[in-house]
Protein backbone atom coordinates (compact mmCIF):
# COMPACT_ATOMS: atom_id res chain seq x y z
CA UNK A 1 0.00 0.00 0.00
CA UNK A 2 1.06 3.30 -0.78
CA UNK A 3 2.03 5.61 2.24
CA UNK A 4 0.18 9.27 2.63
CA UNK A 5 3.39 11.63 3.86
CA UNK A 6 3.45 11.34 7.14
CA UNK A 7 5.47 14.48 9.18
CA UNK A 8 6.48 15.74 12.36
CA UNK A 9 5.29 19.26 13.58
CA UNK A 10 6.82 21.06 16.64
CA UNK A 11 4.47 21.57 19.20
CA UNK A 12 6.66 24.88 20.18
CA UNK A 13 6.95 26.61 16.60
CA UNK A 14 4.90 24.54 15.07
CA UNK A 15 7.80 23.69 12.25
CA UNK A 16 7.63 20.44 9.73
CA UNK A 17 10.18 18.34 10.01
CA UNK A 18 10.64 14.94 7.86
CA UNK A 19 11.76 12.42 10.30
CA UNK A 20 11.40 12.28 14.27
CA UNK A 21 13.86 13.43 16.86
CA UNK A 22 14.16 14.43 20.35
CA UNK A 23 14.89 18.07 19.72
CA UNK A 24 13.49 20.65 17.41
CA UNK A 25 16.42 21.67 15.45
CA UNK A 26 14.61 25.37 14.82
CA UNK A 27 13.59 26.31 18.13
CA UNK A 28 15.21 23.46 20.36
CA UNK A 29 12.66 22.73 22.01
CA UNK A 30 13.06 19.11 23.43
CA UNK A 31 10.05 16.04 22.57
CA UNK A 32 8.26 18.20 21.20
CA UNK A 33 7.51 16.70 17.55
CA UNK A 34 4.88 15.12 16.86
CA UNK A 35 3.46 12.75 13.80
CA UNK A 36 0.58 14.26 11.82
CA UNK A 37 -0.15 13.95 8.11
CA UNK A 38 0.39 16.32 5.58
CA UNK A 39 -2.78 18.01 4.59
CA UNK A 40 -1.94 20.13 2.30
CA UNK A 41 -2.01 17.58 -0.82
CA UNK A 42 -4.88 15.42 0.58
CA UNK A 43 -8.10 15.69 -1.21
CA UNK A 44 -6.43 15.47 -4.75
CA UNK A 45 -4.28 12.85 -3.94
CA UNK A 46 -4.77 9.94 -5.72
CA UNK A 47 -3.32 8.26 -3.10
CA UNK A 48 -5.33 9.51 -0.30
CA UNK A 49 -7.43 6.21 1.04
CA UNK A 50 -10.20 8.10 2.95
CA UNK A 51 -13.43 9.50 2.20
CA UNK A 52 -13.20 12.38 -0.48
CA UNK A 53 -17.20 12.75 -1.34
CA UNK A 54 -18.49 15.37 -3.22
CA UNK A 55 -16.87 18.60 -4.29
CA UNK A 56 -17.45 21.97 -1.88
CA UNK A 57 -18.62 25.08 -3.70
CA UNK A 58 -18.95 28.98 -2.75
CA UNK A 59 -22.33 29.77 -1.56
CA UNK A 60 -24.81 32.73 -0.48
CA UNK A 61 -26.01 32.27 2.99
CA UNK A 62 -29.55 32.31 1.44
CA UNK A 63 -28.97 29.42 -1.20
CA UNK A 64 -28.28 27.36 1.68
CA UNK A 65 -31.36 25.34 2.20
CA UNK A 66 -32.25 24.93 6.31
CA UNK A 67 -35.60 23.77 5.56
CA UNK A 68 -34.96 20.04 5.24
CA UNK A 69 -33.20 19.46 8.64
CA UNK A 70 -36.07 18.12 10.54
CA UNK A 71 -34.33 16.52 13.51
CA UNK A 72 -35.34 12.80 14.27
CA UNK A 73 -35.69 11.04 17.62
CA UNK A 74 -33.32 9.26 19.26
CA UNK A 75 -35.42 6.71 20.74
CA UNK A 76 -34.64 8.18 24.13
CA UNK A 77 -36.77 11.19 25.14
CA UNK A 78 -34.08 12.29 27.99
CA UNK A 79 -31.14 11.62 24.94
CA UNK A 80 -33.24 14.08 23.14
CA UNK A 81 -33.79 16.94 25.54
CA UNK A 82 -29.62 16.64 26.40
CA UNK A 83 -29.42 17.17 21.79
CA UNK A 84 -31.78 20.27 22.26
CA UNK A 85 -34.92 18.45 20.87
CA UNK A 86 -33.56 15.18 18.83
CA UNK A 87 -30.42 14.10 16.40
CA UNK A 88 -29.70 17.20 13.98
CA UNK A 89 -28.51 14.89 10.40
CA UNK A 90 -24.80 15.13 9.72
CA UNK A 91 -24.03 15.92 13.13
CA UNK A 92 -21.15 14.48 14.92
CA UNK A 93 -21.82 13.94 18.61
CA UNK A 94 -18.78 12.80 21.29
CA UNK A 95 -19.93 10.64 24.07
CA UNK A 96 -17.43 10.70 26.87
CA UNK A 97 -17.50 8.97 29.67
CA UNK A 98 -15.64 6.55 32.36
CA UNK A 99 -15.15 3.05 31.95
CA UNK A 100 -18.41 1.25 32.79
CA UNK A 101 -20.36 3.81 33.13
CA UNK A 102 -22.73 2.76 30.12
CA UNK A 103 -21.95 4.06 26.92
CA UNK A 104 -22.50 1.35 24.96
CA UNK A 105 -25.57 0.38 26.48
CA UNK A 106 -27.17 3.94 26.20
CA UNK A 107 -26.06 4.05 22.07
CA UNK A 108 -26.99 -0.04 21.60
CA UNK A 109 -30.32 1.38 23.12
CA UNK A 110 -30.75 4.28 20.98
CA UNK A 111 -29.89 2.78 17.84
CA UNK A 112 -32.10 -0.23 18.07
CA UNK A 113 -34.71 2.12 18.38
CA UNK A 114 -33.68 4.59 15.87
CA UNK A 115 -33.07 1.35 13.06
CA UNK A 116 -37.08 0.75 13.67
CA UNK A 117 -37.62 3.94 11.12
CA UNK A 118 -34.32 4.65 9.50
CA UNK A 119 -30.65 2.88 8.59
CA UNK A 120 -28.05 2.52 11.05
CA UNK A 121 -24.65 1.18 11.77
CA UNK A 122 -22.72 0.60 15.28
CA UNK A 123 -19.29 0.06 14.66
CA UNK A 124 -17.77 -1.80 17.12
CA UNK A 125 -13.89 -1.36 18.34
CA UNK A 126 -14.00 -2.41 21.77
CA UNK A 127 -15.99 -5.25 21.79
CA UNK A 128 -16.91 -8.37 19.38
CA UNK A 129 -19.93 -8.67 17.60
CA UNK A 130 -21.16 -11.78 19.40
CA UNK A 131 -20.97 -9.62 23.00
CA UNK A 132 -22.94 -6.68 21.35
CA UNK A 133 -25.94 -9.06 20.05
CA UNK A 134 -26.09 -11.16 23.48
CA UNK A 135 -26.42 -8.03 25.16
CA UNK A 136 -29.03 -6.42 22.84
CA UNK A 137 -31.02 -9.64 23.01
CA UNK A 138 -30.97 -9.83 26.63
CA UNK A 139 -32.09 -6.68 27.03
CA UNK A 140 -35.00 -7.69 24.56
CA UNK A 141 -33.99 -4.67 21.87
CA UNK A 142 -35.40 -4.54 18.94
CA UNK A 143 -32.06 -5.93 16.97
CA UNK A 144 -33.33 -7.24 13.30
CA UNK A 145 -32.18 -4.40 11.67
CA UNK A 146 -29.16 -2.92 13.40
CA UNK A 147 -26.27 -3.25 11.08
CA UNK A 148 -23.24 -4.18 13.18
CA UNK A 149 -19.60 -4.23 12.24
CA UNK A 150 -16.28 -4.67 13.86
CA UNK A 151 -13.64 -2.62 12.60
CA UNK A 152 -11.08 -0.61 13.63
CA UNK A 153 -9.39 1.19 10.40
CA UNK A 154 -10.97 4.30 9.74
CA UNK A 155 -10.73 4.23 6.00
CA UNK A 156 -12.16 0.75 5.96
CA UNK A 157 -14.99 2.39 8.19
CA UNK A 158 -15.69 5.32 6.14
CA UNK A 159 -15.83 3.01 3.14
CA UNK A 160 -17.91 0.75 3.95
CA UNK A 161 -20.56 3.23 5.42
CA UNK A 162 -20.50 4.88 2.27
CA UNK A 163 -21.93 2.12 0.38
CA UNK A 164 -24.45 1.05 3.88
CA UNK A 165 -25.41 4.53 3.71
CA UNK A 166 -26.40 4.22 7.24
CA UNK A 167 -28.45 7.71 8.55
CA UNK A 168 -27.11 7.09 12.19
CA UNK A 169 -23.68 5.70 12.49
CA UNK A 170 -22.19 4.70 16.23
CA UNK A 171 -18.33 4.31 16.10
CA UNK A 172 -17.62 2.92 19.51
CA UNK A 173 -15.05 4.00 20.41
CA UNK A 174 -12.60 6.50 19.07
CA UNK A 175 -9.93 5.29 20.97
CA UNK A 176 -9.84 1.99 19.10
CA UNK A 177 -9.89 3.23 15.87
CA UNK A 178 -6.96 4.19 13.34
CA UNK A 179 -6.16 5.94 10.71
CA UNK A 180 -4.02 3.83 8.07
CA UNK A 181 -1.80 7.13 7.21
CA UNK A 182 -0.32 7.31 10.41
CA UNK A 183 2.27 4.72 12.22
CA UNK A 184 1.67 4.87 15.70
CA UNK A 185 -0.63 3.15 17.88
CA UNK A 186 -4.23 3.56 18.05
CA UNK A 187 -5.31 5.30 21.45
CA UNK A 188 -2.50 8.24 20.77
CA UNK A 189 -3.31 11.82 20.16
CA UNK A 190 -2.63 11.64 16.76
CA UNK A 191 -4.33 8.62 15.95
CA UNK A 192 -7.34 9.94 17.77
CA UNK A 193 -7.83 13.39 16.01
CA UNK A 194 -6.83 12.38 12.55
CA UNK A 195 -9.19 9.07 12.77
CA UNK A 196 -12.16 11.70 14.32
CA UNK A 197 -11.44 14.35 11.62
CA UNK A 198 -11.73 11.72 9.00
CA UNK A 199 -15.24 10.99 10.52
CA UNK A 200 -16.54 14.17 10.93
CA UNK A 201 -15.31 14.91 7.28
CA UNK A 202 -17.51 11.95 6.05
CA UNK A 203 -20.56 13.31 8.32
CA UNK A 204 -20.63 16.35 6.69
CA UNK A 205 -20.19 14.85 3.06
CA UNK A 206 -22.91 12.84 3.54
CA UNK A 207 -25.21 13.70 6.21
CA UNK A 208 -24.58 10.99 8.14
CA UNK A 209 -25.20 11.20 11.49
CA UNK A 210 -22.14 9.99 13.62
CA UNK A 211 -21.73 9.27 17.35
CA UNK A 212 -18.56 9.48 18.99
CA UNK A 213 -17.58 7.28 21.77
CA UNK A 214 -14.60 8.46 23.73
CA UNK A 215 -13.10 7.16 27.06
CA UNK A 216 -12.37 9.83 29.32
CA UNK A 217 -9.00 8.76 31.45
CA UNK A 218 -8.71 9.30 35.47
CA UNK A 219 -5.14 11.89 35.01
CA UNK A 220 -6.85 14.63 32.73
CA UNK A 221 -7.97 12.75 29.04
CA UNK A 222 -4.44 13.02 27.57
CA UNK A 223 -5.60 10.73 24.34
CA UNK A 224 -9.11 11.20 25.73
CA UNK A 225 -11.64 12.96 24.46
CA UNK A 226 -10.50 16.72 25.03
CA UNK A 227 -8.49 16.93 21.95
CA UNK A 228 -11.72 16.28 20.23
CA UNK A 229 -14.06 18.74 21.58
CA UNK A 230 -13.43 21.70 19.42
CA UNK A 231 -13.97 19.60 16.28
CA UNK A 232 -17.54 18.15 17.03
CA UNK A 233 -21.00 19.84 16.90
CA UNK A 234 -21.62 18.85 20.44
CA UNK A 235 -19.76 17.33 23.58
CA UNK A 236 -21.62 14.81 25.80
CA UNK A 237 -20.53 13.47 29.20
CA UNK A 238 -21.90 10.65 30.68
CA UNK A 239 -21.51 10.82 34.51
CA UNK A 240 -22.20 8.52 37.32
CA UNK A 241 -20.75 7.12 40.27
CA UNK A 242 -20.10 3.56 40.51
CA UNK A 243 -22.05 3.22 44.22
CA UNK A 244 -25.15 4.76 42.71
CA UNK A 245 -27.65 3.72 39.67
CA UNK A 246 -28.29 6.89 38.48
CA UNK A 247 -26.73 8.28 35.25
CA UNK A 248 -26.87 11.23 33.98
CA UNK A 249 -26.07 12.35 30.24
CA UNK A 250 -24.65 16.81 30.52
CA UNK A 251 -24.31 18.54 27.06
CA UNK A 252 -20.96 20.46 28.00
CA UNK A 253 -21.18 21.71 24.24
CA UNK A 254 -23.82 21.63 21.51
CA UNK A 255 -24.35 23.80 18.36
CA UNK A 256 -27.86 22.94 17.85
CA UNK A 257 -28.95 23.38 21.75
CA UNK A 258 -28.52 24.30 25.28
CA UNK A 259 -25.91 23.33 26.80
CA UNK A 260 -26.03 22.21 30.48
CA UNK A 261 -29.07 19.87 29.24
CA UNK A 262 -29.36 16.92 31.71
CA UNK A 263 -31.09 13.30 30.75
CA UNK A 264 -31.39 11.25 33.86
CA UNK A 265 -30.83 7.58 33.27
CA UNK A 266 -30.91 4.93 36.06
CA UNK A 267 -29.04 1.70 35.22
CA UNK A 268 -30.65 -1.42 35.86
CA UNK A 269 -30.38 -5.31 35.23
CA UNK A 270 -32.99 -4.54 32.04
CA UNK A 271 -30.30 -1.59 30.68
CA UNK A 272 -31.04 1.62 31.11
CA UNK A 273 -34.21 2.98 32.13
CA UNK A 274 -35.20 6.74 31.69
CA UNK A 275 -35.88 8.95 34.49
CA UNK A 276 -38.40 11.54 32.82
CA UNK A 277 -39.28 13.07 36.22
CA UNK A 278 -36.22 13.34 38.06
CA UNK A 279 -36.31 16.36 40.62
CA UNK A 280 -36.46 14.31 43.63
CA UNK A 281 -34.49 10.90 43.29
CA UNK A 282 -31.10 12.48 44.68
CA UNK A 283 -32.26 13.21 48.35
CA UNK A 284 -31.17 10.88 50.95
CA UNK A 285 -34.04 8.30 51.83
CA UNK A 286 -33.89 8.61 55.54
CA UNK A 287 -35.67 9.26 58.75
CA UNK A 288 -34.40 11.64 61.44
CA UNK A 289 -32.59 14.73 60.36
CA UNK A 290 -28.82 15.10 60.59
CA UNK A 291 -25.97 17.53 61.10
CA UNK A 292 -24.58 18.54 57.86
CA UNK A 293 -27.30 17.88 55.55
CA UNK A 294 -29.26 20.44 53.10
CA UNK A 295 -31.43 19.87 50.52
CA UNK A 296 -31.22 22.60 47.55
CA UNK A 297 -32.87 23.11 44.75
CA UNK A 298 -30.32 23.78 41.69
CA UNK A 299 -31.46 24.31 38.10
CA UNK A 300 -30.14 21.73 35.30
CA UNK A 301 -30.69 23.14 31.58
CA UNK A 302 -34.46 23.47 31.97
CA UNK A 303 -35.86 22.15 34.85
CA UNK A 304 -35.54 22.37 38.28
CA UNK A 305 -33.46 19.56 40.58
CA UNK A 306 -33.52 18.80 44.24
CA UNK A 307 -30.49 17.98 45.96
CA UNK A 308 -29.25 17.34 48.65
CA UNK A 309 -25.42 18.99 50.17
CA UNK A 310 -23.71 17.47 53.00
CA UNK A 311 -20.95 18.89 54.69
CA UNK A 312 -18.29 16.86 57.58
CA UNK A 313 -16.61 19.70 59.48
CA UNK A 314 -13.80 17.99 61.92
CA UNK A 315 -11.01 19.50 64.23
CA UNK A 316 -7.99 18.99 61.78
CA UNK A 317 -4.59 17.30 62.98
CA UNK A 318 -3.17 18.80 59.84
CA UNK A 319 -0.93 22.16 59.53
CA UNK A 320 -2.82 22.96 56.67
CA UNK A 321 -6.51 21.81 57.02
CA UNK A 322 -8.38 19.39 54.41
CA UNK A 323 -11.01 21.19 52.08
CA UNK A 324 -12.13 18.02 49.96
CA UNK A 325 -15.50 19.16 47.36
CA UNK A 326 -17.29 15.93 45.89
CA UNK A 327 -19.56 17.23 43.05
CA UNK A 328 -18.94 20.75 43.82
CA UNK A 329 -16.45 23.52 43.24
CA UNK A 330 -13.24 23.41 45.66
CA UNK A 331 -12.17 25.84 44.62
CA UNK A 332 -15.60 27.85 45.38
CA UNK A 333 -15.39 25.82 48.70
CA UNK A 334 -12.31 27.91 50.08
CA UNK A 335 -13.90 30.75 48.81
CA UNK A 336 -17.00 30.77 50.69
CA UNK A 337 -15.10 29.33 53.82
CA UNK A 338 -12.94 32.43 53.54
CA UNK A 339 -16.71 35.12 53.11
CA UNK A 340 -17.66 33.07 56.30
CA UNK A 341 -14.72 34.12 58.34
CA UNK A 342 -14.61 37.51 57.22
CA UNK A 343 -18.24 38.61 56.84
CA UNK A 344 -19.98 35.85 59.57
CA UNK A 345 -17.14 36.03 61.67
CA UNK A 346 -17.18 32.11 61.76
CA UNK A 347 -13.56 30.47 61.32
CA UNK A 348 -12.38 27.32 59.98
CA UNK A 349 -8.79 27.03 59.75
CA UNK A 350 -8.36 24.36 62.51
CA UNK A 351 -11.18 22.14 61.01
CA UNK A 352 -11.31 19.67 57.94
CA UNK A 353 -14.23 20.81 55.90
CA UNK A 354 -15.28 18.06 53.74
CA UNK A 355 -18.41 18.35 51.22
CA UNK A 356 -20.65 15.88 49.18
CA UNK A 357 -23.67 16.20 46.79
CA UNK A 358 -25.99 12.87 47.24
CA UNK A 359 -26.02 10.88 44.58
CA UNK A 360 -22.91 11.36 42.80
CA UNK A 361 -24.75 14.60 40.66
CA UNK A 362 -22.29 17.34 40.05
CA UNK A 363 -23.98 20.90 41.33
CA UNK A 364 -21.95 23.42 39.44
CA UNK A 365 -24.29 26.76 39.51
CA UNK A 366 -23.67 29.47 42.09
CA UNK A 367 -27.06 28.82 43.97
CA UNK A 368 -25.28 25.95 45.66
CA UNK A 369 -23.21 28.49 47.60
CA UNK A 370 -25.66 29.13 50.53
CA UNK A 371 -27.18 25.77 51.09
CA UNK A 372 -23.39 24.82 51.31
CA UNK A 373 -22.18 27.23 54.04
CA UNK A 374 -25.64 26.01 55.35
CA UNK A 375 -24.24 22.75 55.76
CA UNK A 376 -20.98 23.61 56.92
CA UNK A 377 -22.61 25.68 60.00
CA UNK A 378 -25.18 22.61 60.66
CA UNK A 379 -21.88 20.37 61.16
CA UNK A 380 -19.73 22.62 62.50
CA UNK A 381 -22.47 23.28 65.54
CA UNK A 382 -23.90 19.41 65.38
CA UNK A 383 -27.58 21.17 65.07
CA UNK A 384 -29.75 19.08 62.70
CA UNK A 385 -31.66 21.94 60.29
CA UNK A 386 -35.15 21.53 59.91
CA UNK A 387 -36.21 18.48 57.58
CA UNK A 388 -38.59 20.69 55.47
CA UNK A 389 -36.24 23.44 54.89
CA UNK A 390 -34.85 24.45 51.19
CA UNK A 391 -32.00 26.79 50.85
CA UNK A 392 -30.62 28.02 47.70
CA UNK A 393 -28.84 31.33 46.60
CA UNK A 394 -25.52 32.76 45.41
CA UNK A 395 -23.21 34.36 48.13
CA UNK A 396 -21.12 37.57 46.83
CA UNK A 397 -17.41 38.03 48.01
CA UNK A 398 -18.48 40.83 50.25
CA UNK A 399 -20.81 38.57 52.53
CA UNK A 400 -23.68 39.72 50.10
CA UNK A 401 -26.76 37.02 48.92
CA UNK A 402 -27.43 37.33 45.03
CA UNK A 403 -30.15 36.41 43.47
CA UNK A 404 -30.47 33.37 41.16
CA UNK A 405 -32.26 32.67 37.74
CA UNK A 406 -35.33 30.92 37.98
CA UNK A 407 -36.28 31.51 41.78
CA UNK A 408 -39.77 31.16 41.20
CA UNK A 409 -39.75 27.66 39.55
CA UNK A 410 -37.54 26.10 41.79
CA UNK A 411 -39.59 27.12 45.25
CA UNK A 412 -42.53 25.31 43.01
CA UNK A 413 -40.74 22.41 42.82
CA UNK A 414 -40.02 22.91 46.68
CA UNK A 415 -43.49 22.62 47.36
CA UNK A 416 -44.27 20.03 45.24
CA UNK A 417 -42.35 17.40 47.88
CA UNK A 418 -43.64 19.12 50.37
CA UNK A 419 -41.28 21.66 52.06
CA UNK A 420 -42.67 24.14 54.19
CA UNK A 421 -39.69 26.44 54.50
CA UNK A 422 -37.55 28.10 52.31
CA UNK A 423 -34.22 30.84 52.98
CA UNK A 424 -33.43 31.96 49.49
CA UNK A 425 -32.83 35.85 48.39
CA UNK A 426 -33.78 38.33 48.99
CA UNK A 427 -34.49 39.60 45.45
CA UNK A 428 -35.58 35.83 44.76
CA UNK A 429 -38.62 36.46 47.33
CA UNK A 430 -41.79 36.01 45.07
CA UNK A 431 -44.39 38.82 45.48
CA UNK A 432 -47.39 36.95 45.91
CA UNK A 433 -47.20 34.28 48.82
CA UNK A 434 -46.45 30.84 48.06
CA UNK A 435 -49.33 28.52 49.38
CA UNK A 436 -48.05 26.17 52.20
CA UNK A 437 -44.45 27.75 51.84
CA UNK A 438 -42.81 30.27 54.69
CA UNK A 439 -40.79 32.36 52.59
CA UNK A 440 -37.13 33.92 54.71
CA UNK A 441 -36.02 36.16 52.77
CA UNK A 442 -32.04 37.16 53.29
CA UNK A 443 -29.61 39.78 52.53
CA UNK A 444 -26.53 38.47 53.87
CA UNK A 445 -24.28 35.95 55.33
CA UNK A 446 -25.15 37.29 59.13
CA UNK A 447 -28.66 37.10 58.16
CA UNK A 448 -28.20 33.11 57.15
CA UNK A 449 -26.24 32.50 60.38
CA UNK A 450 -29.10 34.05 62.57
CA UNK A 451 -32.22 32.30 60.49
CA UNK A 452 -30.64 28.93 60.01
CA UNK A 453 -31.33 27.25 63.31
P1 LIG B 1 -21.16 -0.39 29.10
O1 LIG B 1 -22.26 0.15 28.28
O2 LIG B 1 -20.41 -1.55 28.56
O3 LIG B 1 -20.13 0.73 29.52
P2 LIG B 1 -19.10 1.57 28.63
O4 LIG B 1 -19.42 1.32 27.22
O5 LIG B 1 -19.35 2.99 29.05
O6 LIG B 1 -17.75 1.13 29.03
O7 LIG B 1 -21.81 -0.73 30.51
C1 LIG B 1 -21.15 -1.58 31.35
C2 LIG B 1 -21.73 -1.55 32.73
O8 LIG B 1 -23.11 -1.45 32.81
C3 LIG B 1 -21.34 -2.83 33.37
O9 LIG B 1 -20.56 -2.55 34.50
C4 LIG B 1 -22.59 -3.51 33.72
C5 LIG B 1 -23.64 -2.47 33.64
N1 LIG B 1 -24.89 -2.96 33.06
C6 LIG B 1 -25.98 -3.18 33.87
O10 LIG B 1 -25.95 -2.98 35.08
N2 LIG B 1 -27.17 -3.61 33.30
C7 LIG B 1 -27.27 -3.86 31.98
O11 LIG B 1 -28.35 -4.26 31.52
C8 LIG B 1 -26.12 -3.65 31.15
C9 LIG B 1 -26.18 -3.90 29.68
C10 LIG B 1 -24.97 -3.20 31.72
MG1 LIG C 1 -18.22 0.33 25.84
Amino acid sequence: MAKVKVIFNCLECGTEHNKWSGQCSDCGAWNTLEESVNTTDKPQSPRFKGYSGEQAKVQTLSQINVKDEPRFPSGMQEMDRVLGGGIVPGSVVLIGGDPGVGKSTLLLQSLCQISLERPVLYITGEESPKQVGLRGHRLGLPVDKLRLLAETSVERITAIAGIEKPSVMVVDSIQTTHTEQLQSAPGGVAQVRESAAQLVRFAKQTGTTVFLVGHVTKDGALAGPRVLEHMVDAVLYFEGQSDSRYRVVRAVKNRFGAVNELGVFAMTDGGLKEILNPSAIFLAGYGEPVPGSVVTATWEGSRPLLVEVQALVDDSSLGNPRRIAVGLDQTRLAMLLAVLSRHGGISTHDQDVFLNVVGGVRVMETGADLPVLSAILSSLRDRPLDRELLIFGELGLAGEVRPVPNGMERLREAVKHGFKKAIIPVANAPKKPIEGLTIIPVKSVQQLIDNLF
